[in-house]
């Protein structure tokens, strides 16, 4: 079965982030009400916490279409008015990544978010000239992994937004068995909380944490996902209690065996275990600060004594 079934496609599926579902609720009803487009929308905060879902669901309680793209799919101006053009009235445009836009796309976004309109310069030189085009009233829901990326002028014209926070173990234990009847495999609750608390309080790992664990259970026909079934699975694709992976594992260990504990700069920890500083700025870190491993400090980063604990490796302070 695909990913994309998985994806809950109305509010009444989504489990999780409960305020910022509970106010979009109110949002979307007031602009119906109205008979108006729902007012552009802001998703941020780490990857695989529901942007994607959520602005799918947005378009489907609103009743509208949804258009998707992503930042760095806009290369040019063009491509976003061939884009704005071709929307219905009320119609979502879903730009994923959209910290990614060139300045030259973002600066059409600009009048076409806060009066629906687009300005075409025709001709060059002193004869130039501006035509302003009307576009239908749309919303823009925009997805980021970092917020303080976006431009300021960007950011100002969105009138929601919406920080997605980390799930809590029972919301991802909800969503595993969600998941797995879907995928019609049999789980026992313990067996949901066992993958839901190495998840990294992410349904998008929990999905794909449970889908190995499908396999583990199915090749060796036992029929249905118990707790020592998932425990064993899990240790065996080494994802430890903590939800922690190789690459955390790596992370970590250098800046305690290299770097005697840090500080050490984000550029130096990235070449030393060659990852992206990017990826390991937004993909993990986020949650290593969350459960309180790693600290950022000025100076640069630094593991804690309780990382220490949960490595089992001595404090080299
Ligand atoms: N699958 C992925 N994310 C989900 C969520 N928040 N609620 C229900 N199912 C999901």
């Amino acid at each position: 079965m695909a990913e994309f079934s998985l994806r809950p496609r109305f509010f009444s599926e989504y489990i999780g982030q409960s305020r910022v579902k509970e106010n979009l609720k109110v949002y979307i009803e007031a602009a119906k009400m109205r008979g108006e487009a729902l007012d552009h929308v802001l998703l941020y905060g780490p990857p695989g916490l529901g942007k994607t879902t959520l602005s799918n669901i947005i378009a489907n309680e609103l009743g509208v279409s949804i258009r998707t793209t992503s930042g760095p799919a806009i290369e040019r101006p063009g491509d976003l008015a061939a884009i704005l053009t071709n929307l219905q009235p009320h119609d979502l445009l879903f730009i994923d990544e959209i910290h990614r836009l060139n300045r030259s796309v973002e600066e059409v976004l600009y009048p076409a978010m806060e009066d629906f309109a687009l300005d075409i310069v025709i001709g060059k030189g002193p004869s130039a000239r501006s035509v302003r085009l009307d576009l239908p009233p749309f919303t823009l829901v925009g997805a980021t992994t970092r917020a303080g990326s976006l431009s300021s002028p960007l950011r100002d014209r969105f009138g929601v937004m919406s920080r997605l926070e980390y799930y809590t173990v029972e919301e991802l234990t909800l969503i595993v068995s969600r998941a797995a009847d879907l995928l019609q495999v049999p789980i026992q609750e313990a067996g949901a909380v066992e993958i839901a608390s190495r998840a990294r309080g992410t349904p998008r790992i929990a999905n794909r944490l449970l889908k190995r664990v499908r396999d583990f259970v199915q090749v060796r026909g036992e029929g249905i996902i118990t707790e020592a079934g998932a425990r064993d699975a899990l240790d065996r694709i080494q994802v430890d209690k903590m939800g922690l992976d190789h690459v955390d594992h790596r992370l970590l260990m250098t800046i305690i065996e290299k770097f005697r504990g840090g500080p050490v700069g984000l550029e130096t920890l990235a070449a030393t275990i060659g990852e992206e500083s990017h990826t390991i700025e937004d993909v993990y870190e986020p949650y290593l600060m969350q459960i309180g491993f790693l600290q950022r400090t000025p100076r640069g980063r630094m593991v804690t004594m309780r990382c220490c604990e949960h490595l089992q490796v001595e404090w080299p302070k």
